[in-house]
Parts: C-alpha cells; sequence; structure tokens
C-alpha cells in the first residue's frame, strides 16, 4: 500500500460525522457543548451557551441572525477527542426548523438522537428520525435530563418502538427515576455508575464513582430498596430485551439506549466512547449509479448546503461540501457537474468549534465551507473524476404555504431572480399554478422563519418588496402514480394542482382528511411526502 494510502485508510478511520437530532429544549445546546467540553475543544462549559444568546459578538451571521439572536442555518463544529476526529453537524431546531435541518442528515453517517426523559418522543425528534431512517443510517439514543423526574424507562422503550419503530438496547439503565437519581447500572461492565452532582453546574469535567454491581457496599450505598429494584429491572432485561446487535445497530434496525445528563455531565463521557466505538467511520457513497469507496484516490464531495451573506460586506455565499471520498486540498481543480466545468477550491473553509480558519488539507467525513460566487446548487458534485452526479438529496415536505408577488410589478425581473435563487439555495420550495404567469408563485417553507428571510433578503439584496399572503395549506403531496390527467382529478375546493421547479406535479392540501379525499376519489392515485 501506498504511504498516501495508508495516511487516507487512518484518516477515515478516525473520523466519525455526526448529527444530533431532538426536539427543541432536549438540551441539544448543553450535550454539544459538553461533548466539545470533553474534546478540550472549549474549556468552560457555557461558551457555545454564550454564543447561542449572543451570537453578534462572535459572528456575522445574516443581520436577520442577529436581530433574532437565532441561529437561521446550520453549521458545523470539528474537534479531537483521543484519536479520533469528529465531526458534528448542527441541525436547528425552534421556528428555525428547516429543509436545511433536514438535508444536514445527508451528510451524516450517523445520528444521535436525543430525548427528554421527561417527555419521550416529540414531533420534531419524529421528522427528523424518519429521514435518518430512510437512509438507513445508524442512530444512538441519549436519553437526557435524568437528574429530574423522568418516564419510566421501559416506557421509553415502548414508545420508541411505538412512535417511531424502532427496537432498543439500553446500554445502561437509571437507578431511581422520580427526582432521585442516584446513577446507572452499566450492562456491558456489569458495573454500577453513581451519579455525583458537583455543584459545578456542569461546567467542569466529571469522573464517576464506579464498581461491580455484586460489591456489596452498593447495597448500602443504594439502599436497599433501590438495589432490588434495580436487580428486577436487569432481570427483566436479559429476559424480555433485544440482545446488543452491533450489525443491527449498523444497519439502523436497532438503537442504543443511554441515559444521562448533559447539564450535569453525567454518563456524558461513557456515550461519547461507546458512540465513537461503535458508530461507522465515513463509508462508501452512491454517486447515482457510481459507487465511490471512501479511500479511493478519487476525490469527490458533494454540496449539501448553500448559505448566504455570511459576511455582509461581501455577497458571496458559502457552499458546504461534504467529502466523501479521497482527499481534498486547497486550491484544488476539480469538476463540477452543475455547469460541466472545472473550478479551482480556493479559500475553502473549515469549521473549528470556536472559529473559523482556512483548511488546506481535508478528508472524507469532513466539511467544508467553498466559497461561492454563484454557481453552486444543492446536490452538485465536485470530484477530480468528471460526469459524476448525484441525486441523492430530495425535497422534504413544506409545511407553510404562501402566494407571493413584487409589490411594484416593475420589478418583476429583479422577483424571478431573487426568489429563484433562495429556491436554488434551497430555503424555499417554489410552485407554479397552471395558468398563471412569471409573475406570482405559491412558494412552501419547512420552517416558518423561512418567510421572513425571503422577505428581508428580497429587500436587502434585490430591492424588492415583497407582496406575500399566507395560504391555508399544511401538506404538499408529490404524485408519483395516476390514471389520466393531472388537471382531472377529484379533489375537494380547497386543494390545489401545482407544479415543482423540476415539473413534476404536486398536491397541495389543508389538511389529512383532504389527502384521504383525494387517495377515496381519484382511482390509482398514489402521492408522496418528499419529492
Ligand atoms: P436545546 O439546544 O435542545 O434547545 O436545549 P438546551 O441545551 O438549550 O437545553 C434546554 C434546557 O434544558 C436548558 O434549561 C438546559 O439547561 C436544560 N437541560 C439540558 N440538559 C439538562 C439535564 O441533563 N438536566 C436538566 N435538569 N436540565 C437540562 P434552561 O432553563 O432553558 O436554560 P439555562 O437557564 O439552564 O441556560
Amino acid at each position: 500500500m501506498s504511504k498516501a494510502k495508508e495516511v487516507l485508510n487512518k484518516e477515515i478511520e478516525r473520523r466519525r460525522t455526526f448529527a444530533i437530532i431532538s426536539h427543541p429544549d432536549a438540551g441539544k445546546t448543553t450535550l454539544t457543548e459538553k461533548l466539545l467540553l470533553y474534546g478540550g475543544a472549549i474549556h468552560m462549559a457555557g461558551s457555545v451557551k454564550a454564543r447561542k444568546t449572543a451570537r453578534h459578538a462572535t459572528s456575522d451571521w445574516m443581520e436577520i441572525e442577529k436581530q433574532r439572536g437565532i441561529s437561521v442555518t446550520s453549521s458545523v463544529m470539528q474537534f479531537n477527542y483521543n484519536d479520533f476526529c469528529i465531526n458534528i453537524l448542527d441541525t436547528p431546531g425552534h421556528q428555525d426548523f428547516s429543509e436545511d435541518t433536514y438535508r444536514t442528515l445527508v451528510a451524516a453517517d450517523s445520528a444521535v438522537m436525543l430525548l427528554d426523559g421527561a417527555k419521550g418522543v416529540e414531533t420534531q425528534t419524529i421528522k427528523l428520525f424518519q429521514v435518518c431512517r430512510m437512509r438507513g443510517i445508524p442512530i444512538f439514543t441519549f436519553i437526557n435530563k435524568m437528574d429530574r423526574a423522568v418516564k419510566d424507562p421501559f416506557d421509553l422503550m415502548q414508545e420508541l418502538e411505538d412512535v417511531l419503530g424502532i427496537r432498543s438496547v439500553p446500554m445502561n439503565w437509571p437507578i431511581g427515576i422520580h427526582g432521585d437519581f442516584k446513577g446507572v447500572y452499566n450492562r456491558q461492565l456489569n458495573q454500577i455508575e453513581l451519579f455525583t452532582n458537583d455543584k459545578s453546574h456542569g461546567q467542569a469535567i466529571i469522573h464517576s464513582n464506579k464498581g461491580d454491581v455484586n460489591d456489596p457496599i452498593f447495597k448500602d450505598l443504594l439502599g436497599e430498596p433501590y438495589y432490588s429494584k434495580l436487580i428486577e429491572d436487569i432481570e427483566l432485561l436479559d429476559i424480555a430485551g433485544d440482545s446488543f446487535d452491533l450489525n443491527r445497530i449498523l444497519k439502523g434496525e436497532l438503537t442504543p439506549i443511554f441515559f444521562g445528563s448533559a447539564m450535569t455531565n453525567f454518563g456524558v463521557e461513557p456515550f461519547l466512547e461507546e458512540f465513537l466505538r461503535m458508530s461507522p467511520p465515513p463509508g462508501d457513497r452512491v454517486f447515482d449509479e457510481n459507487l465511490m469507496e471512501a479511500n479511493s484516490e478519487d476525490f469527490t464531495g458533494f454540496i449539501f448546503k448553500i448559505q448566504a451573506n455570511m459576511n455582509p460586506n461581501h455577497r458571496d455565499r458559502l457552499a458546504f461540501m461534504r467529502i466523501c471520498s479521497g482527499v481534498f486540498e486547497k486550491g484544488m481543480q476539480v469538476n463540477h457537474s452543475g455547469s460541466g466545468k472545472q473550478v479551482r477550491l480556493a479559500q475553502p473553509q473549515q469549521f473549528l468549534a470556536q472559529e473559523r480558519e482556512v483548511v488546506e488539507k481535508a478528508y472524507p467525513g469532513d466539511i467544508v465551507g467553498l466559497f461561492d460566487p454563484g454557481i453552486f446548487r444543492i446536490g452538485d458534485v465536485l470530484s477530480s473524476l468528471s460526469g459524476l452526479e448525484f441525486h441523492g438529496i430530495p425535497s422534504f415536505p413544506p409545511e407553510h404555504f404562501a402566494r407571493v408577488s413584487a409589490k411594484d410589478t416593475m420589478k418583476r425581473k429583479q422577483f424571478l431572480k431573487g426568489i429563484t435563487q433562495l429556491a436554488e439555495e434551497g430555503a424555499i420550495q417554489i410552485y407554479k399554478e397552471p395558468d398563471i404567469g412569471v409573475e406570482e408563485f405559491i412558494i412552501g417553507a419547512v420552517g416558518i422563519l423561512q418567510f421572513d428571510v425571503l422577505e428581508h433578503r428580497l429587500k436587502n439584496e434585490y430591492n424588492v418588496d415583497l407582496k406575500l399572503t399566507s395560504l391555508n395549506l399544511r401538506y404538499a403531496r408529490w404524485i408519483t402514480e395516476i390514471e389520466g390527467r393531472p388537471n382531472d382529478l377529484n379533489l375537494t375546493s380547497t386543494s390545489r394542482l401545482v407544479k415543482d421547479t423540476k415539473d413534476n406535479y404536486v398536491l397541495l392540501f389543508e389538511n389529512e382528511w383532504s389527502i384521504q379525499w383525494a387517495l377515496d376519489k381519484n382511482k390509482g392515485l398514489s402521492l408522496r411526502n418528499i419529492s
């Protein structure tokens, strides 16, 4: 094996690229911060959080982010832990939930599903889980906030199965769940790890007090009722639960569960270590018909996200590329699938935990930000080979719809340019109604905030005042099969037939009842919620 190949293999083997999927407030920021803390990327917890609330101090994101103090688009953080190089893809939650949140998952090799132990599986988690499921990536579950009163852990396992349809295997098991958390039992090591609330509010690294479950000291330390309950639970799990099966985990059929508390740091480090041990390094990726092996000598990457105006002084956009194979080198010439031309990748940026910096070399699994003079699109392939295409990034179902046009009809051209560009960046989806010209469109967005972003950007970048009327529609469904002509479909009066930018027919509905009506009244019609 050549020296270069050896280095490449080693770099791939030590990389882990994942996203944390969760519902707002489950503790994603807190957990991310603790992972950075253990990785030595930050020295005191609190800095990520501070950045979340006072972002204007540390970055020059879009104006709108400053005004609202939230992050509109997702970012990436890289840090090292032991010999591993970790890339965490941030998936925005709250009102800034958008298509980007979904698309980021296409760049991940695995996901950490974070649940609030008191709340269980919540809506946003369900949506993100479904995308991970579709991709078949492994999902690792961290059940957070164990220091508080939480749901019964057996009920939580049942919920995973009932709501998400995934079987689970607890890696550890909590002792005391009524706000009287004592610690966990580690099933592999047959060991008890005691919770110590060090009162530092989780700012410092903690190491738990551990020992063999059969050591009589634990009966004393925990007290008879807790100890007996634990022994009973362990027996039940051993008899009735799924056994640990790494193969099923890697296929995304079985999720390992870890109980812990991100705020107090309890269980964070053991989780990180187990996660790194079990989760896959960047694997081979399929580019339409071509399989690219991660350790191929040929470089490939694809664009999964485009973010505009990080620096308001320059109107550039930043395109985020996930590297899939080969070695990336600053300044390299690659083939660009979108234009069929060669482009030079100058000034690439990488995102370390606290700042951006220019990257010289990067490997499969890494995310590189490329300055984009307006040539890149979501799904574009950049490769040392030519002719590769990637159609693996679907359009996700928008949940908010509006009719848009320019207030001033003289600004039609700029209006068209502006919304087309935003659709290319993937912030919104555009639909055309039959018989309506290019002065008016229906737009759809996954998150409501995208409408504000659209208005703001059209005004600031294209000098267009937008006329935007919200529509009482909630669901988009792509037609996959149909008997007869789309125009002849029997639909409820509030449903609409439109076309997306790829000329696919899409039906927009107000409620689930109307979707069912369409399916019942039109023989041979099949619909899909992702393009
Ligand atoms: P998010 O990014 O998923 O939206 O959640 P975030 O980390 O901001 O956490 C949401 C809230 O949950 C925060 O409380 C945070 O401190 C709390 N939290 C996170 N992990 C744990 C945990 O393990 N145990 C407990 N008890 N709470 C946890 P907050 O009151 O909104 O903010 P703050 O005042 O703590 O900053």
